[in-house]
Parts: C-alpha cells; sequence; structure tokens
C-alpha cells in the first residue's frame, strides 16, 4: 500500500521516547520530513540522529514542552520553516501522574487538564492553518482508558475522554477543508511508561515488578505487552493519504484487553 507521504511535514509531539519516538521512526521510513519533539535537548539530539541513521531520513528536533503554550506556538513556527510545510499532526504528551480521587489536588488537576487535553487543543490551533492549506491528517495518542478506566489512573481516565469528544467534534469542523482526525488509544504497550506504572503497582502492592507483569498480561488475549512499533503502524495508516475515509475515530491497539465496545 502506497501511503503517499514522501515528503511530507510531519510533526509528532512528546516523541523523543516510546510511543512517539515510533511514530517518527515508521513516518521517517515512509520518506516523511518530521520534527521530533519532547523537554530533553540531549534525548532529542540523540533520537534524531539514531532514527537518521536507520532511516537515511533528515529529522529535525525542537525543544518543547507541552504544556507552555509559547513552546507550542514556537514548535509550529519552526516546524513551518524547518520542514517547508505542515501536513500532518500527531498529538502526544507525556502520561499524567498516577492516582485515585482522594490524592489529587487542585493543582494535579489543572496538571492533567493542561498536559492531557490543552496541549493537544492549543497544537491544533497552531497548526491548523497549515492542515487546513493541506488537507491535512490530525491523530491524536490518547489511551485505552476512552473505552474503559484504567485503575489509579483518574486523570488519565477523566481527561482522555475529552479527546475522543473533541475528535469527533472537529471531525465534522474540519470536514469541509478535507482534514481527516482520529485518536489511536494504547493499552499496554512495552514503553517507560508501561515499566514505571508497573513498578509503582508492584511496591505499593508489595509484589515484584514480574508478578505485576504477569497478572497484566494475563488478561491480554494476545498475551504480551505491545510494541511501539505495532502502536506507531497504526497511527502512520490513519495520519496517511491511505486513509482517506475514516475520520471521527478512535482505535484501540491493545491486543484484545478492552471488552467494551
Ligand atoms: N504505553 C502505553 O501502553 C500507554 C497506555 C495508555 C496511555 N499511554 C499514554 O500515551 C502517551 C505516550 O506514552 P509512552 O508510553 O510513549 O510514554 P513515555 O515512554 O514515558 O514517553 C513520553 C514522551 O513524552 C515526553 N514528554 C513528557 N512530558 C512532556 C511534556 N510536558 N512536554 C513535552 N514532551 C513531554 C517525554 O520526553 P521528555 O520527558 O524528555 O520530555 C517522552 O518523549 C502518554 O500520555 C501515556 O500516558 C501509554
Amino acid at each position: 500500500m502506497d501511503l503517499k507521504l514522501n515528503d511530507k511535514g510531519v510533526v509528532v509531539l512528546a516523541s523523543s521516547k516510546g510511543l512517539g519516538k515510533a511514530c517518527v521512526r515508521e513516518f521517517a521510513r515512509e520518506g516523511a520530513r518530521v520534527m521530533l519533539t519532547g523537554r530533553t535537548e540531549d534525548t532529542l539530539k540523540q533520537a534524531a540522529s539514531e532514527i537518521q541513521a536507520e532511516t537515511s531520513q533528515e529529522v529535525f528536533w525542537k525543544v518543547c514542552d507541552v504544556t507552555k503554550p509559547t513552546e507550542i506556538n514556537a514548535l509550529i513556527e519552526a516546524a513551518k520553516k524547518k520542514l517547508g510545510r505542515i501536513d500532518v499532526l500527531v498529538t502526544n504528551t507525556g502520561g499524567p501522574p498516577a492516582g485515585t480521587f482522594d490524592s489529587m489536588k487542585d493543582e494535579d488537576w489543572q496538571l492533567g487538564f493542561d498536559l492531557v487535553l490543552m496541549s493537544m487543543i492549543r497544537a491544533i490551533r497552531a497548526a491548523l492553518p497549515e492542515l487546513k492549506k493541506n488537507g491535512g491528517r490530525i491523530v491524536n495518542i490518547a489511551s485505552s482508558s476512552v473505552k474503559e478506566p484504567v485503575d489509579n489512573l483518574i486523570l488519565s481516565n477523566t481527561f482522555r475522554m475529552g479527546i475522543a469528544g473533541l475528535a469527533k467534534t472537529l471531525a465534522a469542523e474540519f470536514g469541509p477543508d478535507g482534514i481527516l482526525i482520529n485518536t489511536v488509544g494504547p493499552g499496554r504497550i512495552a514503553t517507560d511508561r508501561t515499566k514505571h506504572l508497573d513498578e509503582k503497582k508492584a511496591a505499593q502492592a508489595g509484589r515484584s515488578f514480574e508478578q505485576v507483569r504477569e497478572e497484566n498480561t494475563a488478561v491480554i488475549p494476545a498475551g504480551r505487552y505491545g510494541t511501539p512499533e505495532e502502536f506507531a503502524k497504526q497511527v502512520v495508516f490513519l495520519g496517511s493519504w491511505a486513509n482517506t475515509y475514516v475520520t471521527g475515530q478512535t482505535l484501540l491497539v491493545e491486543g484484545g484487553m478492552i471488552k467494551a465496545y
């Protein structure tokens, strides 16, 4: 299948590691010009040179904390200059802090909102003129919590629902401009985030990390955690020109773990 991504300009937020980085790698493999972002210059430089060496595709990077509106605007301006155009925006964030209702103060709720939802709204707003001009694609990275809440992750469970609602609404608002917008929800993909959550759960429950991994894996019909590459391939399809008619949808990549429709 020709994804028609050659020379397209792609910005992936929060992409120095994990799922975002895997998306950058897959877009670069398809010949796109990609901008990597994250908060740490050293990690960005390292990720860019690694992907460049693997794909022979020039990869650009810029420091951007997605909770800071001015940094999002500066990123989009830099991407326009470096990539020449923005055709695809992949919105991603770091995971919000884990915890239950009792453990969250106003500051935590505000951080969850700014990090998970407002960052995506701001990035879409900043990139919109380019996306309208090019009949672009937007793919939001959310969570399987869009369909079924995850224990001890109340900030994710609350604000990711907003991403799905936003995308469904924008699919209608941006449809006449030729923009397609979709949401992809990961469930137990092996990254630093799942490692951190599993370590935390093990410490809280007084069990070993291996025991927690075993219990978590037992409820996944695929019998294992997914890989970032498996996840990224779905993002790249939805963010490509092989996708011409899927918009406003939420796709889970979770090995069959979620029972909800
Ligand atoms: N992996 C899964 O199975 C899974 C399941 C459900 C939901 N998710 C969600 O999917 C998203 C990506 O997960 P992941 O597994 O790839 O996580 P990860 O491995 O921890 O990577 C997170 C990435 O986000 C960047 N980042 C963190 N905070 C940022 C900020 N404020 N501004 C800009 N960049 C920031 C990190 O780089 P720096 O720290 O250098 O900035 C890193 O590149 C997260 O929101 C996570 O909660 C993942």
